[in-house]
């Protein structure tokens, strides 16, 4: 019996290659092949994660997959050719990389690829390795601290909705909206009327050409691309140190 391989999700930061993990650079280069989504402004294009790896992996080992994001039918016709190429590898023993922006298991599009490739080759092993997300990046480029002592964090995506945004607002210390870039005033104003215009920051192409990173007051104004993130962290500044840690028995830092 033929032995079936591997299909790692290799997360590759959000852009700056610098936020590349030690084990996605090596997991790059051991796969036989590396998949990368390809460009979706440009078909043919280098794509932003394959501009990220693309210091680790000759160019032979690199394939490029068109995905689209508008018409269900023709997502549905990519993400069956990118799944049979990735299988195809795999029913021969060997071992594909998929690079995903950010981490594997946040929003990508690994998700579809693994259901499509186990349909096609059920014995195939699927692992990840994580990578660093925007929101961290964006925490870390401002200076927000995700969460301190009992906070909670909500990931948003604008595509959700504004009432689902709205209620993140109203309920989370921290909350995060992905999604939103082409939207951009309109969730702006949701922030508004939440009255957390103050707490926010936006990061557009965050490590990528063409990066803006923006805090209030002064926020981006306009529409931004469809790589935008959007942070809204409490005002700390007037509390005192450890102010958000509950002092109650049991509780952890
Ligand atoms: C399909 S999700 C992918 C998320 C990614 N897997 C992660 O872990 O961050 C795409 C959304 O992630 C956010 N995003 C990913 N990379 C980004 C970047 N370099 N700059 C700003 N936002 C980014 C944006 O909100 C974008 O709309």
């Amino acid at each position: 019996m033929s032995r079936v391989g591997v299909l790692v999700g290799v997360g590759v930061g959000p852009g700056d290659p610098e936020l590349l993990t030690l084990k996605a650079v090596r997991e790059l280069r051991e796969a036989d092949r590396v998949f990368v989504p390809e460009t979706a402004t440009s078909a043919g294009g280098a794509g932003r994660a394959e501009t990220v790896v693309a210091a680790h992996v000759a160019p032979e080992r690199l394939v490029r997959l068109g995905f689209a994001m508008g018409d269900a039918g023709e997502r549905d016709a990519r993400w069956d050719a990118a799944g049979a190429a990735i299988a195809e590898v795999v029913r021969g023993g060997g071992t594909a990389a998929f690079a995903t922006l950010g981490d594997p298991s946040v929003y990508s599009t690994f998700a579809y690829i693994v259901h499509t490739v186990r349909a096609l080759a059920p014995a195939v092993t699927v692992r990840a390795v994580p990578g660093i997300t925007a929101m961290q990046d964006l925490a870390a480029r401002t200076g927000a601290m995700l969460a301190e002592g009992t906070d909670s964090v909500a990931l948003v995506p604008w595509t959700a909705g504004e009432a689902r945004v709205r209620a993140a607002l109203d309920t989370f210390e921290t909350v995060v909206i992905y999604k939103g870039g082409r939207q951009l005033p309109r969730l702006l104003d949701v922030v508004r009327e939440a009255g957390r215009e103050q707490e926010a920051s936006v990061g557009t192409h965050l490590g990528l050409e063409g990066e803006v990173v923006s805090t209030a007051p002064g926020l981006a104004a306009g529409p931004a691309p469809y790589f935008c993130t959007v942070l809204v962290t409490p005002e700390r500044g007037g509390t005192a140190r450890g102010a958000r840690l509950r002092d109650t028995e049991g509780s952890r830092a």
